[in-house]
């Protein structure tokens, strides 16, 4: 039999996506982003977000079939963003995925928007060995997540107490005068900075804190110490060095991220690290994780950067996979939810 034909649909956020694999291998990768509209307000703004996307879908939607060089008539079944993620925008690529789906009489599969972002490694790594430990780090979580058998459930290790690795970044990133989102240009200040010339806090790690929270996460103290830092400077009428700055920020972050990666894998036996999600695309997290899981035989897995971000590529991967493993598809009434939790992978 030929590997399935399956088309995905990203709106959870500020970028709409939409993917086509044939089972492991990436045909299409379309994508619209709306992010230019929200960055005077530093953060992404919901109803500008839907809005976009309302826009975008019909038209990435064609150029996705066109760049695969099918129609939707070839495609076995369509994969879309149900959850977690802005309620409005989610609702626009259900919405879009249910008539696709009823009109050419295909299959549809709401989907875990985090399961995806774990998915995705397979178009560019094979099959993913389970079972694997995933670290994901985006605009809005960072988990630790054990993955037994992606096409049934995940099992959530530890999470951020307070805000996401991305979120951090977005708001250091704001603070440092960079633009928004703030990870990409934070990652290429700290290439011409000293990430060892301050030292910030490593939320978590104490002794007194990993008896209850081992495999989770806290990066507004960190965030708050930036700013901090930064205050003292200004006040002291002395130019902040943003390149150090950023370095020693983003080297904190990484630090702790794949110290409790890794910390994971050794206490679930586990050898294989995954790492997704829009944090992931960062440069110092990717050479950390290499250098640190090789010398604990630790297989590293991060995509090319492009595939770490949202897209609709992540959705098709993990469709296709749910096909693969004969999970059933959704209902056409499958609702949007902006609260599914990690353990559903599909609805
Ligand atoms: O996964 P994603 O595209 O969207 C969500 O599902 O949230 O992640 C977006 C986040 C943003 O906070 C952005 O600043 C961050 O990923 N990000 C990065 C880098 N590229 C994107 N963070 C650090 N370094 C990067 N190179
Ligand atoms: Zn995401």
């Amino acid at each position: 039999m030929t590997e399935p034909l399956v088309l995905g649909i990203e709106t959870s956020c500020d970028e709409t996506g939409v993917g086509v694999v044939r089972g492991h291998t990436l045909l299409a990768d379309a994508l619209a982003s709306s992010v230019d509209e929200h960055a005077r307000f530093g953060g992404v703004v919901p109803e500008v977000a839907s809005r976009a996307h309302l826009e975008a879908i019909v038209p990435t939607m064609q150029r996705a079939l066109d760049d695969a060089g099918v129609t939707l008539a070839d495609i076995d079944a369509i994969a879309v963003t149900a959850g977690p993620g802005l309620a409005g925008a989610l609702l626009v690529g259900v919405a879009a995925a249910k008539g696709y789906a009823l009109a050419a009489e295909k299959p549809i599969y709401g989907v875990n928007h985090l399961a995806a972002h774990v998915a995705v490694d397979t178009l560019e790594h094979g099959p993913l060995p389970e079972p694997a430990i995933a670290l994901l780090v985006s605009g809005g979580h960072s988990s630790l997540l054990l993955v037994d058998d992606l096409a049934a459930g995940v099992t959530p290790l530890g999470a951020t107490i307070d805000d996401a690795a991305g979120e951090a970044f977005d708001k250091v990133a704001r603070l440092l005068g960079l633009p928004f989102p703030g990870g990409p240009p934070i990652d290429r200040a700290a290439r011409e900075g000293d990430g060892e010339s301050i030292v910030f806090p490593r939320g978590l790690t104490a002794p007194k804190d990993l008896a209850r929270h081992r495999f989770d996460f806290s990066f507004s103290g960190l965030k708050t110490a930036v700013a901090r830092w930064v205050e003292a400077r200004e006040r002291a009428g002395e130019p902040v060095p943003v390149a150090h700055v950023a370095a020693s920020f983003q080297e904190a972050v990484c630090d702790v991220l794949t110290n409790k990666a890794i910390d994971a894998c050794r206490e679930r036996g586990v050898e294989t690290l995954v790492i997704g999600g829009g944090v992931a695309a960062n440069s110092r997290l990717r050479a950390l994780a290499e250098e640190r899981c090789a010398k604990y035989g630790i297989t590293v897995r991060v995509p090319r950067p492009k595939l770490c971000t949202d897209n609709g590529a992540m959705v098709a991967a993990l469709g296709s996979h749910l096909v693969a493993a004969g999970v059933a598809p959704s209902r056409l009434n499958l609702p949007a939810d902006s609260a599914m939790p990690l353990t559903v992978v599909s609805v």
